[in-house]
């Protein structure tokens, strides 16, 4: 099994090269499927999901899996960014899915409970509809309609908050807020 992560410096990126590696992550073992599995991890400079062109040439390698974790995540830069945001969140993704299907490859696009419009005090489902009010927001729901229309082959994972090792991380978000208005 061959597989492509995108954006693997970043939070995520990072974490699944880790859970590949040891074949494990904290909630288990990983499928014994995966076991020998060659990954191919490349970071923003090695692989720019908003350039068509090497997009197409990367996935022309031949992988039977693309696990997109590149993604303009700065929500509040994303409001002043919106061109570079909606390359990344949304052009991206697109162009991951059209060389995805032309390849036959399976493409595991992460989104974010930021394509809802945050007005429900209950659990969310996936039929719920959306309705974004960020432009954070907006730009990963365009990616994830562009992958459903270009790709047959896809999984979309909406994700509220990650946790790992790297990055921001939600516990110490807390404590750091808790000390501040504490
Ligand atoms: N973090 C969360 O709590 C959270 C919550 C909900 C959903 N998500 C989703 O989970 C996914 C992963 O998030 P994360 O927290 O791991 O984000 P992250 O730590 O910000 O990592 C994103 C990575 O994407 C790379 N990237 C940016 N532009 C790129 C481009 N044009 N081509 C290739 N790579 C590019 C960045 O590289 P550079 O640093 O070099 O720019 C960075 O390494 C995203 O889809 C995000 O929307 C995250």
């Amino acid at each position: 099994m061959k597989i492509l992560i995108t954006g693997a410096n970043g939070q995520l990126g990072t974490e699944l090269q880790r859970v590949l590696r040891e074949m494990r992550a904290e909630i288990g073992p990983l499928p014994a499927d995966y076991r020998g599995a060659e990954v191919v991890a490349l970071g923003s400079g090695e692989l720019d999901i908003t350039d068509e062109n090497a997009v197409a040439s990367e996935l022309a390698k031949g992988y039977d899996i693309v696990i997109n974790a590149a993604a303009y995540t700065n929500v509040d830069g994303c409001e002043s960014n919106t061109e570079d945001a909606d390359a990344v969140n949304h052009l991206g993704p697109a162009h991951l899915a059209r060389a995805c299907e032309e390849h036959g490859t399976k493409l595991v696009q992460v989104s974010t409970d930021y394509v809802f419009p945050g007005n429900n005090e209950g659990e969310r489902v996936e039929t719920d509809p959306v309705g974004p009010i960020s432009a954070y927001g907006r730009t990963k729901l365009a990616g994830e309609e562009a992958v459903k229309e270009l790709c047959s082959r896809y999984f979309i994972v909406r994700t509220a908050w990650l946790y790992g090792y790297k990055g921001k991380k939600f516990a110490m978000t807390r404590f750091r807020l808790a000390s501040k208005f504490g």
